[in-house]
C-alpha cells in the first residue's frame, strides 16, 4: 500500500471497540519505531510520552474530565466576552475517545537532564540550552510542540500500518497546577493522542446526522499552500 492510501486511513474515533485491546508488544514496537524515526533538535526531544494502558481507566477519567472543564470554562469565557452567543450544553462527544480506549499517550514538556556528548562540549563553548532548564519550558513550547507533532504524526502512520486507529485531542488545560493528578504530570501538557481498534467514527457520526462531506472538509489546498 503506498504511504497515501495508508495515512488517508486516519480518521477521528468517535468509539473504540474495547473487546479488543491492542496487544502491549505491539504498541512498545510501534513506540520503538517512532523513536527511532523522529528527530530532534539537538537531540534532546524535550517531551514525555506518558502511555496509559487498559488498566488505567480511572487516570482516563480524570484526563476526559479536565478536557470537559477546559471546553466549559473557554465557552463561558468566550460568551462572556461576546465571541460566541451562549456555551455549548453538551459534552464533546468526540471527547469520548479520551477516556475509551486501548492506550492513552499524554505528551507533555520535559526538561532534559543530559546532552548530548557533543551539545554538551558547545555548553562548554557557550551554547544555551533552554532545554535543561525548567524556567524555560514555555519559551521552546513551540519547538516542543512541533516535535511532539512530529513523533505523533509518525506513530499515527505506523499505527495505520497495523490498522490501529488513533485520535487527538488539544483542548485540555495547559496550566500545571491544574494537572496536580495525575501525579506523572510534572510539566505543561501538549497533546492526548488515543490508540485503538475503532468501531465508529465521527465522520459516520456526523453523516449519519445528515451531514455530508463537504460540510466538514478543510481548507482547500491553495488557502494553505501559498507559493510566492
Ligand atoms: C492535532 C489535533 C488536535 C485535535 N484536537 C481536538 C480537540 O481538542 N477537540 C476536538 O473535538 N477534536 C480535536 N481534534 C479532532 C479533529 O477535530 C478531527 O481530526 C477533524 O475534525 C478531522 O476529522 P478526521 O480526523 O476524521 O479527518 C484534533 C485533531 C488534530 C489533528
Amino acid at each position: 500500500m503506498d504511504s497515501l492510501t495508508t495515512l488517508m486511513k486516519r480518521k477521528h474515533v468517535a468509539s473504540y471497540n474495547l473487546d479488543v485491546q491492542v496487544p502491549k508488544e505491539t504498541i512498545e514496537k510501534l513506540l520503538h519505531k517512532t523513536w527511532k524515526a523522529t528527530s530532534s533538535k539537538n537531540n534532546f526531544m524535550p517531551y514525555s510520552v506518558h502511555v496509559l494502558g487498559p488498566d488505567k481507566k480511572e487516570e482516563k477519567i480524570l484526563v476526559w474530565n479536565k478536557c470537559v472543564a477546559k471546553q466549559q470554562y473557554s465557552e463561558d469565557q468566550a460568551a462572556k466576552e461576546g465571541k460566541i452567543k451562549q456555551a455549548q450544553t453538551i459534552v464533546n462527544p468526540y471527547y469520548n475517545h479520551i477516556k475509551e480506549n486501548s492506550y492513552l499517550l499524554i505528551f507533555t514538556a520535559r526538561v532534559c537532564d543530559k546532552p548530548t556528548r557533543y551539545v554538551q562540549h558547545s555548553i562548554e563553548n557557550g551554547h544555551y540550552a533552554q532545554e535543561m532548564f525548567e524556567d524555560q519550558v514555555n519559551e521552546i513550547i513551540t519547538t516542543t510542540s512541533i516535535e511532539v507533532g512530529m513523533f505523533a504524526s509518525h506513530l499515527a502512520l505506523f499505527c495505520m500500518e497495523h490498522d490501529i486507529d488513533v485520535s487527538y485531542t488539544v483542548c485540555m488545560p495547559t496550566l500545571i497546577k491544574n494537572w496536580r493528578n495525575p501525579p506523572f504530570v510534572k510539566h505543561r501538557p501538549i497533546m492526548l493522542m488515543s490508540l485503538g481498534y475503532g468501531e465508529k467514527y465521527r465522520s459516520q457520526n456526523l453523516q449519519a446526522q445528515g451531514w455530508k462531506p463537504e460540510d466538514d472538509f478543510k481548507p482547500e489546498i491553495n488557502k494553505v499552500v501559498n507559493w510566492v
